[in-house]
């Protein structure tokens, strides 16, 4: 039997590579990425010709060499689609990529804390709630709340509403009777939220927006009042703090008074405009966070780290842990230390990622100066192309910006003005050099830009608006013929 074993530990040997394997694999591995880093306001943030197809060509379980692998990685991870390192990544809502934050994401891997229960792994729980708190206390909320690093805004979201169906004791006999007051331009994501939870037989009254696309919140206690009245259980009111569609914010205060006049629980998902808390104009603009039930911000967002790092807060913090923690016999020598909530028990994770510490480096490295300065930036490049666009004839713009996202058609002389859009937006698209994305606001095709990359500066924005001009020139040459 040791004859078998020791040969099993030779064979698995590699696993466990030595200080000189290990060097010559990370050398060549920073290589790349420097190389990528290097490239990056050069290349091509969107590539339609690459599609990663010849990533079946070699046998996925047949062991190849560390310079092939990296040509793989390179060429049918990194090229194909859209670059969302680039400062030229004005689509959808950008996500970030702090190099601080990959270090984390190595250190966190190499050392494997079990980081979601605070008897294996204190440290990094203290961290991961240091951070929580951090953010908690930034939107306002005082003592007792409670919250979660997750993978993203969607799960966020998710961990909220779980909580919130939760404390409000609904039962899968009460789901048909319980009534979501919401926004159309509430992010999908909740919408799916609503359905995992088990909630999708809820009933859902879409509320009025105004011309900005926000939620006109006086009708929302006629709305209750008349439920109440027809046996109905008004449940929870959902606002955003910066929609993704057109970066609009619901007027928070306004919700949150009706909402605790009325016992509802208050949701905001502010995946995307939370951190603009940091900016001083911002903390009047998005006042009533504070008033909040629960909450979503996204670190990959508005903090600028890479992808894969929400955050949930819930005021009441027992309600988070109500709704999440379980317990298991082979936990049992766990219970004992209780200085710090585990992730575990606020959360549907056990063992998860250790995701404070790709947020807590760069917190701590930069301080947060620069984090405001680069949020307030973006803020004043939207504005920019607002107004620079606005100069342009034929252009019809969307609302002026509350946050970093906007939108804009063109209005052409002849034809329908949603495929002109749709070719125009496509043509930005395949040329490569900026990346924008569209939406559609009631039957109409508009172009939106988000300005929410710490990478995109006066430069990508002027270079995208001599991108759009010379679009529109050629598709209006063509029309013209
Ligand atoms: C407002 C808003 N909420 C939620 C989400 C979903 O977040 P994630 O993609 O991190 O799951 C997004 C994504 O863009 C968003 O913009």
């Amino acid at each position: 039997m040791i004859d078998k074993i020791n040969a099993l530990e030779e064979k698995a040997a590699v696993l466990s590579p030595d200080k000189e394997t290990r060097q010559a694999l990370r050398a060549k591995a920073i290589d790349l990425a420097e190389e990528f880093l290097e490239d990056l306001p050069h290349s091509k943030i969107y590539n339609l010709d690459e599609t990663g197809k010849k990533l079946y060509d070699t046998p996925l379980v047949e062991p190849d060499s560390w310079d092939n692998m990296l040509d793989v990685i390179k060429n049918e991870i990194d090229l194909p689609g859209i670059n969302a390192a680039s400062g030229r990544h004005l689509g959808y809502i950008p996500g970030g990529g702090l190099y601080a934050s990959s270090l984390g994401d190595y250190l966190a891997a190499v050392y494997n804390k079990y980081a979601g229960v605070y008897f294996a792994a204190p440290g990094a729980v203290r961290m991961e709630n240091q951070l929580i708190n951090w953010m908690g206390e930034l939107i306002g909320y005082k003592e007792g709340f409670a919250g979660n690093l997750t993978s993203g805004g969607s799960i966020a979201n998710l961990t909220a509403i779980v909580a919130a169906r939760d404390a409000f004791n609904i039962k899968g006999r009460d789901v048909e009777k319980t009534v979501i007051y919401a926004s159309e331009q509430m992010h999908h994501c909740v919408n799916k939220a609503i359905r995992i939870a088990g909630m999708n037989e809820a009933i859902i009254r879409y509320l009025p927006l105004d011309e900005k696309h926000r939620i006109v919140a006086s009708t929302l206690e006629e709305h209750v009042a008349n439920d109440r009245e027809q046996n109905l259980r008004p449940w929870m009111v959902i606002a955003s703090a910066g929609t993704t569609d057109t970066g609009a914010i619901d007027p928070l205060e306004e919700i949150g008074v009706i909402a605790r006049r009325n016992n509802l629980w208050f949701h905001v998902d502010a995946a995307y405009g939370g951190f603009f808390m940091l900016c001083d104009e911002f903390k009047d603009k998005l006042k009533g966070l504070e008033m909040t039930d629960s909450l979503v911000m996204d670190p990959h967002k508005g903090l600028f780290l890479p992808y894969g790092i929400g955050t949930v807060l819930v005021k009441d913090g027992q309600k988070l842990y109500e709704a999440h923690s379980q317990h298991a016999n082979y936990m049992q020598d766990t219970i004992r230390a209780t200085d710090e909530i585990s992730p575990a028990d606020l959360s549907p994770e056990l063992s998860k990622h250790f995701r404070g510490l790709r947020m807590w480096i760069p917190i701590k490295l930069y301080g947060l100066e620069p984090f405001k300065a680069c949020l307030e930036e973006k803020i004043w490049l939207t504005r920019y192309f607002y107004e620079q666009l606005g100069q342009l004839p034929g252009f019809e713009l969307g609302p002026y910006p509350d946050l970093t996202v906007m939108y804009f058609r063109y209005l052409p002389k002849f034809g329908d003005a949603n495929e002109f859009n749709e070719q125009l937006a496509r043509s930005i698209q395949e040329d490569g050099r900026t990346f924008l994305s569209t939406t559609v606001l009631g039957d109409t095709f508009v172009i939106r830009l988000a300005v929410l990359s710490f990478r995109s500066h006066l430069r990508e924005i002027d270079l995208t608006l001599e991108i759009i001009k010379e679009k529109l020139e050629e598709l209006e040459g063509k029309s013209n013929r």
